[in-house]
């Protein structure tokens, strides 16, 4: 370790939370003490730059925590762009809490901010999250392989209960406006039919998927939908839980499954059933995947502000760990593979 500081950097984690976070601040700590950095953890997202929440973070305080699901620095979806007092407050709070740099780690919300900020001359770096898998810059964000693996396990135990009592089983998993979960998830746990933000599908053709494989002797079926899914000739809105938009302006996406359940049932006379994952898709231990991508994330970020490469973001492109412009990175959204699509589709019914 270094005698003398190079300065201080923040660490905050924002958005939904996922699995693989606490591995990205203790790659942060443990990188940052080898080169001579301190490290604050910042409280609960953006809201903790608002209201000056923080704690040192030692070498002590972070051991342990690399199979911990969560974040021990706790998340918020606290927008601080909303207003233009709030955002100059985060420029004013840096100073006040003695931070130098700061490192963003969240979805397109929390990386949007981290943007906005760095072009008001923050020293700000990006550490892409969320188990949607949908921030373009990167060809995978932590926590997505947990994700995945807690859905193939679901439609595993879905199988069993299905085959005995030849039912249709719908699973409605996570993903808002991208299918990545359904898509991964149901190729991995073999779904018989997977429903997805980015190709619609009416119910007529996903009831003939059913009966083809009911044809052919298989008296159940597994059916994937993502929480974004909208049904061909639907007047285009998602299905929601409530009216309440977040602070980003996202409304709670839910309920689709039981509509397509309902429906299925109806129109093939099959005795369904639905489950909807949710939140369990998001809790618990990472996937020795999402670690390592959480800690070679981490040690990057610290490696970015010891160059001075504030404004940019760490991806993984091939297996290689690089970076890039956030604003670069935030473009548009990243949808899922037309080719992973087609792959899918070859075990429909
Ligand atoms: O972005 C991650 C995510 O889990 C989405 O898949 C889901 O739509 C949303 O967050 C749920 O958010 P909340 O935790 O606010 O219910």
């Amino acid at each position: 370790m270094a005698n003398e500081s190079k300065g201080t950097i923040g660490i905050l984690t924002g958005g939904g939370d996922c699995p693989g976070l606490n591995a990205v601040i203790r790659a942060v700590v443990r990188r940052a003490d080898q080169l001579g950095y301190k490290v604050v953890g910042v409280k609960n997202g953006w809201a903790g730059m608002l209201k000056e929440l923080a704690e040192p973070l030692t070498l002590s305080s972070i051991s342990g925590i690399l199979p911990r699901g969560g974040t021990i620095l706790g998340t918020s979806r606290t927008n601080p762009l909303k207003k233009e007092e709030d955002k100059k407050k985060v420029v004013e709070n840096m100073k006040k809490m003695g931070l130098d740099y700061l490192i963003a780690v969240g979805g397109e919300d929390t990386l949007g901010v981290a943007r906005a900020l760095a072009t008001e001359g923050l020293k700000v770096v990006g550490v892409p999250k969320t188990i949607d898998n949908d921030v373009e810059g990167t060809d995978q964000t932590f926590g997505f392989d947990t994700a995945v693996s807690i859905v193939t396990e679901a439609i595993d135990r879905l199988h069993s209960t299905a085959e005995s009592h030849q039912r249709v089983m719908v699973v409605e998993v996570m993903g808002r406006h991208t299918g990545w979960i359904a898509t991964v998830g149901g190729l991995a746990g073999g779904a018989d039919c997977i429903l997805i933000p980015e190709k619609s599908i009416p119910l007529d053709e996903i009831c003939d998927i059913i009966r083809r494989r009911h044809a052919r002797g298989r008296l159940f079926s597994i059916v994937v939908v993502a929480e974004g899914f909208q049904l061909a000739g639907a007047d285009k809105d998602f299905v929601t839980k409530s009216a309440k938009l977040d602070q980003f302006g996202h409304v709670q996406l839910g309920g689709i499954g039981a509509i397509i359940g309902a429906e299925i049932e109806r129109r093939t006379g099959f005795e369904t059933r639905v489950t909807v994952l949710g939140h369990i898709q998001r809790g618990g231990s990472p996937t020795a995947y999402d670690r390592v991508l959480g800690t070679r994330y981490g040690v990057k970020a610290v490696d970015l502000i010891a160059q001075g490469k504030f404004g940019s973001m760490v991806c993984l492109h091939g297996n290689q760990i690089t970076d890039m412009p956030i604003v670069n990175a935030l473009k548009k959204l990243k949808y899922v593979d037309p080719e992973l699509v087609q792959t899918a589709e070859i075990f429909y019914g």
